[in-house]
This record gives structure tokens, sequence and C-alpha cells, in this order.
């Protein structure tokens, strides 16, 4: 992959130069509650505008339907982005309409411009080669150069992220060089103990990951709302928890793996149930209590890991080499459900491993629950990206970018 070092050096200066971003943050309203996303491929954009570049900046923001749709509008990540970067960012209302085109013909050398929501037009994210080929083309009509620097997208085969770098000489952003150089290190060799945590609500969207990680991690920790398919896997009732009854068999499988390989895997001990989700606009009080995981009752939800759990976590990471985290513990954006995401995070903090926090939710979640987001070795922007690069997959955004 050429670095973007090479791309300068060979000459930026008044060239347009379209910097695919990952500038899916989360929104309360138009309120962004976690920039991260937005910082981290920040350096990149500033440093090809100090070479002369006009930047165009492009991402995608939640999922919109191939249409316009003011929900998910990047226009308050075009103000956060002039913010920090302390210069204007200019705002195009479309894709590839005139407003794009006029905004990318008034730039100078040196200036960035942000094009709105690359998902409010269908060739985005078609299935369909030839619709995201013409999408990609018109795309490439306001650009000389290519750079990816989307982490958080390069595991989608989507019309930015694969076929645009076919069409115009390209390089990898600073950003996506960081990104894969940790996980690589996660694939190679690692200082053991290797604990991986994941969390999160679906344990489909970790089986890959699971499956991988049972011939590379010494311990697995599991937590969040797939911990409650693990849980009846083992034969313990979850009430009205969250379950995928259908992967209970895959689950079963990979506890029987682990005990033959020797991975430890470990499962809550307690949970807080509730019979009600709470309410994450008001956050007002919830009401829970604490129970056996083996013991949740029929008319209740697990909702995070109890205090027996956190400690019990605690303590399988203490004597860590390497920590790779994905997944919050529970429904953290409460907080009365945040403990257990919290002792995750204060764990990290506290071992002497090599600690690796990957995805979207994790990230966020450190962040907003106040950590010191530079004391963990790296916080990935990559959630999906970050597992299937740990599952040994092709990642069609990072394929591109080959020479
Ligand atoms: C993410 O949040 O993981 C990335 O921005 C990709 O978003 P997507 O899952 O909607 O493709």
């Amino acid at each position: 992959m050429k670095t973007i070092e090479e791309l300068i050096e060979a000459g930026v200066q008044g060239q347009r130069v379209f910097v695919r971003a990952d500038l899916n943050v989360p929104l309360d309203g138009s309120t962004i509650t976690d920039d991260g996303r937005i910082r981290a491929v920040a350096p990149t954009i500033a440093k090809l505008a100090a070479a002369g570049a006009k930047v165009v900046v492009a991402s995608h923001l939640g999922r919109p339907k191939g249409a316009p749709d003011p929900r998910f509008s990047l226009a308050p990540a075009a103000a956060r982005l002039g913010e920090i970067l302390g210069k204007d960012v200019a705002f195009a209302t479309d894709t590839v309409g005139d407003s794009a085109a006029a905004v990318v013909a008034g730039l100078a050398g040196g200036e960035v411009a942000l094009l709105e929501n690359l998902r409010f037009n269908a060739g985005e994210t078609s299935k369909d080669d030839a619709e995201r080929k013409a999408f990609a083309e018109q795309l490439a009509a306001l650009a000389d150069l290519y750079v990816g620097d989307g982490f958080g997208a390069v595991h989608r085969k989507h019309a930015s992220v694969y076929d645009l770098p076919a069409l115009l000489p390209h390089a990898a952003g600073d950003l996506i060089a960081t990104e894969v150089g940790v996980l690589k290190k996660l694939t190679e060799e690692v200082a053991r103990p290797y604990v991986v945590v994941l969390g999160g609500a679906k344990v489909s969207d970790k089986l890959g990951v699971i499956d991988n990680l049972l011939e590379k991690a010494d311990r697995i920790l599991i937590g969040g709302g797939m911990a409650y398919t693990f849980l009846k896997a083992k034969g313990h009732e979850v009430g009205i928890s969250l379950l995928q009854e259908d992967q209970v068999p895959t689950v079963q499988e990979y506890l029987d793996r682990a005990e033959k390989r020797g991975v430890e895997f470990v499962l809550p001990t307690d949970v807080l149930v509730s019979t009600e989700f709470p309410d994450l606009r008001t956050k007002a009080p919830a009401d829970f209590s604490t129970v056996a995981a083996d013991a949740i009752p029929a008319d209740q939800e697990g909702l995070d890991i109890g205090p027996k759990t956190r400690e019990l976590y605690a303590a399988k990471l203490a004597d860590a080499g390497t920590v790779f985290w994905n997944g919050p513990m529970g429904v953290f954006e409460h907080p009365d459900y945040a403990g257990g995401t919290s002792a995750v995070a204060k764990a990290l903090l506290d071992s002497d491993a090599f600690t690796v926090v990957g995805g979207g939710d994790s990230a966020a979640a450190v962040r907003i629950l106040g950590f010191d987001e530079n004391a963990f070795g790296h916080i990935s922007t990559g959630g999906g990206a970050s597992l299937e690069y740990l599952e040994g997959k092709t990642l069609p955004g990072l394929a591109a970018l080959e020479d």
C-alpha cells in the first residue's frame, strides 16, 4: 500500500484529493455524542491540506435507504471537523450533484470540503457491480487522487470504499496504516496470556471471530446481550433476555472446542435483571435486582453483568499480556447498567497488558464513561472492520488500496 507521504512526495499541490473517511458518529438529534472518529481521521486531512491539496472528504452516516434523509445528514460532522482542523470546512448538500460540483470547484489548495452522506445515493451500497461502478465514476469526476482512511468501513464492498480506488491513483491514510499495524500485531506474536473480552448484543456478529480466536486466545470472557445465548447453551434459562436460539448449537460446539483446546471460556456468574428495558432518553432510575446467572426469573431480562462477575473478569484480566475487547458488557447508555462496562475498562487500565479496544460501541463507551482514551494501548475506530480483520477475512477496502 502506498502511504500519504509517497502521494505528497509525488505532488498534491492544487490536486483534488478524495479522502474516504468514516465519520459515522453517534448522534443525539444533531448533537454528536462521541467525536472519536472525526478526531481520528483529522490528522490525515490536515496533512494533505498542509501540502496544498484541495481535500474532498466523504463518508457515510447511519444506514439511510439510498435517498436523502435529514436524520442522517453529515452537516454536524462538517461543523465538528472544522472546529478540530481550525479551519472552515465547506459542506456540499449532495454527493455528486450540483452542490458537490460547485463546492469542489470552489476549493483552493489547502482548503477542505465535506460531501453529504454517501449512502443518500443508492449506488454506494448497491450489490449490483455496474450500479456501484457508475456511482464510483461520478465520484471520481470530483477528484484527481484517492486516499482511503475510513477504517471503520473497509469491510464494506461499497462504491467509495472498493470501486473508487480502482479509478484513481490511491494511497492508504495514516489512520488505516495505524489500525492495520495494531491488528496485525494481534494476529502474529502476542504477549500471553492473550485475553479476549467480547460483548454487545448479537452473538451472530461474533461467531466468526470466536471461531478464529479459539485457535489464538488463552481466555475468552463473554458479556453483553450475547452472554445469554451462551448461558442458554450451558443449559440455563434466561427469562426474557436477548437470545439467539438458532445459535445455541454453534455456541455449544465452541464451548466444547474451547475445552478440548484448553481455552478458558468465562461466562457471567451473576447479572442485573429487570422486567423492563431502561429509558435511555430520560435515564430515569431503573428497577432492577441482582441474580445468579443460572437463576434468571422467567419474566426478567439481563441488562448488565453483576458485581461478582465484574470482580471475576477483573481478576481474569489482571495478569494478561494482551487484551482485545469488543462490545459493551451491558446497556452502558443507562447509568444503572454501565457498571459492568466500566469495570472492564478499569481492569484494562489496571493491567500492564497491551490493550486494544475494538469497535464503535466499546470505543464510544470508554469515552462516554469518562475514561482517558490515551491510557489504552489502542482504541480502534472500526467495530465490524476490526472483527473481520481478526477473523482473517480479506477486507474489500484494504484489498482495493493494494498497489
Ligand atoms: C461502523 O459503524 O461499524 C461503520 O461505520 C460501518 O457502518 P455500517 O455497519 O453501517 O456499514
